[in-house]
């Protein structure tokens, strides 16, 4: 599969063209290498919420959304849209726009029990990461698209598809060097005017980029171990 120069069009009712897939074989011993490596540098990890304002290499960025892009998805309709947000006035109406969300969910609309959950995590409505960080790479989902004759076609498991496009966009940030937090205000209908987006997008998720503010904190949190999360039958 090849990444196309040109416009890409739906594959919509072609017909299968099996081609050959031979990738080189990796021995066992370097995987497992492989693997460990990728285990404790993931294992770093972290959500960040106060960022430096440096500039970070837009290259890096664009490289790590072409990552994502890569992400499978359901029956290949690549329903995603990635937004690279730079412009300082727009970084402002989204945080302005964000922030009046977030009052009104901290003020009672999240409930009480999401507020506990959310407790350990000292989050608040100030939301400084989306104007303090260089970059926001905001996500919108395309729930269909559009003939052109301008019939609505369905995307099938498109939040499944966005979502593991949106694990490999982490995944490349973090292995680039990169800081990034999933913000997701709620409800997110602003961030498809803010950034004039089409009718067939909806907002998934902000995601400011950049360098860890040097006073930077994150929360104590505890992941839950392998033996906790995987059964093996
Ligand atoms: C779908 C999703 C939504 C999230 N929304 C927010 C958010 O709106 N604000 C925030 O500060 N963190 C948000 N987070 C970050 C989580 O709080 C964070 O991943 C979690 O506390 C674990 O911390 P870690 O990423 O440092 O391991 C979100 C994460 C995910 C996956």
């Amino acid at each position: 599969m090849t990444e196309t120069a040109e416009r890409w069009t739906p594959t919509h009712g072609e017909p299968y063209r099996p081609v050959p897939y031979r990738p080189a074989r990796t021995p066992a011993d370097e995987s497992l290498a492989r693997a460990a490596e990728l285990r404790a540098r993931m294992g770093l990890r972290r959500t960040v919420r106060q960022f430096a304002p440096d500039p970070v290499p837009l290259d890096v960025v664009r490289d790590a959304i072409a990552c994502a892009a890569t992400a499978p998805s359901g029956a290949h309709q690549q329903p995603w849209t990635f937004v690279l947000v730079q412009d300082p006035e727009i970084r402002r109406a989204i945080r302005e726009a964000a922030e009046h969300e977030e009052r009104v969910s901290y003020d009672g609309r999240l409930g009480e029990e999401w507020l506990e959950a959310l407790r350990p995590l000292g989050t608040d409505e100030i939301k400084p990461h989306l104007t303090d960080a260089p970059a926001l790479i905001v996500v919108f989902q395309q729930r269909y698209w559009l003939g052109d004759d301008g019939t609505k076609h369905k995307h099938y498991y498109v939040d499944e598809s966005v979502g593991i496009a949106v694990g490999m966009l982490l995944t490349a940030l973090h292995l680039s060097g990169m800081a990034a937090l999933v913000h997701t205000p709620s409800p997110m209908r602003f961030l498809r005017e803010v950034l004039d987006r089409p009718e067939n997008e909806k907002a998934f998720a902000v995601i400011p980029v950049g360098h860890p503010a040097p006073d930077c904190q994150v929360p104590d949190l505890v992941r839950k171990s392998l033996d906790q999360v995987l059964v093996e039958i």
